[in-house]
């Protein structure tokens, strides 16, 4: 029988670091509000803490950080602030690509691809080709990403495999799946942050996310530093994780 338990990721990275850390980027409109400011200050200044935390995590030896930065369920917004979004996405690629290249950063892009603009599709396929080589921190940027949508992706592909008769029905397994998801290859991540106090996933990472570690932080995005950043790995590594087993020493 396959349990699926090969595909449940139990590595921490040998520094005893989280291998891979996925944050939901959350508070950029409330930081705003907070201050008068139009909502789209606290987006531009998310980008700020966004640059921070990427430099942090590659320093720091983190394999695999993932970034919400937009959702499938964003379109919903105001047409003006998704507008302000995307060209915030555009400036980030556009100005910090070659940084992360020279950093030896590599770049993966998960979400919808379809329905994106072409010239911010382009530009998303530019920053994973220019990367590819790269060996040091993964930036895994979840953008018009939505789990539900991605697992029904996953799950379309496993359809097409088995109808052309290239997959055995017996063949589904959760590696069949993971392989399609968009992470695929991808560790599940060890950690999940999520800034601005909100304790929800909002459709992020709905399968990886099943021996994940939860830490949620009070702090805005815009707010948010690489001590926090720090202190919450520090919580990470005071949890035990018994992946459905028992604790090691009663184990022994
Ligand atoms: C997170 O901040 C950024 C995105 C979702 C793109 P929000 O814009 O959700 O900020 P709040 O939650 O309204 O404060
Ligand atoms: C989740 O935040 C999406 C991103 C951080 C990109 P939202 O602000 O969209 O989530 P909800 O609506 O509060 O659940
Ligand atoms: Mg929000």
């Amino acid at each position: 029988m396959t349990t699926g338990s090969e595909a449940i990721s139990m590595a921490t990275a040998p520094t005893g670091l989280p291998r891979h850390v996925a944050i939901i980027m959350d508070g950029n409109g409330r930081w705003a509000r907070s201050r008068g400011l139009p909502r789209f200050e606290g987006h531009r200044r998310g980008v700020q803490t966004l640059r921070d935390i990427v430099r942090h995590a590659g320093r720091i030896g983190i394999d695999y950080l993932t970034l919400y930065s937009f959702s499938s369920e964003n379109w919903s917004r105001p047409a003006e602030e998704v507008r302000e979004l995307m060209s915030l996405l555009k400036h980030f690629v556009r100005r910090d690509l070659a940084e992360l290249a020279a950093n030896n950063v590599r770049v993966r892009v998960i979400g919808e691809r379809d329905d994106l603009a072409p010239d911010i599709r382009a530009l998303l396929e530019e920053a994973e080709t220019k990367t590819t080589r790269n060996t040091g921190l993964t930036l895994v940027v979840a953008f018009n990403y939505g789990a539900r949508n991605e697992i029904a992706r996953a799950v379309r592909r496993v359809a097409a495999d088995v109808a052309a008769g290239r997959l055995p029905a017996e063949s589904v397994t959760e590696d069949a799946i993971s392989q399609r998801l968009d992470t695929a290859g991808i560790p599940d991540p060890d950690l999940i942050l999520r800034t601005s106090g909100e304790q929800r996933l909002s459709n992020f990472l709905l399968w990886q996310a099943a021996y994940s570690e939860f830490v949620f932080v009070p702090a805005y995005w815009p707010d948010f530093t690489a001590d926090e950043f720090d202190r919450a790995i520090d919580e990470f590594l005071g949890r035990e994780r018994r992946f459905g087993g028992v604790p090691a020493a009663a184990g022994a």
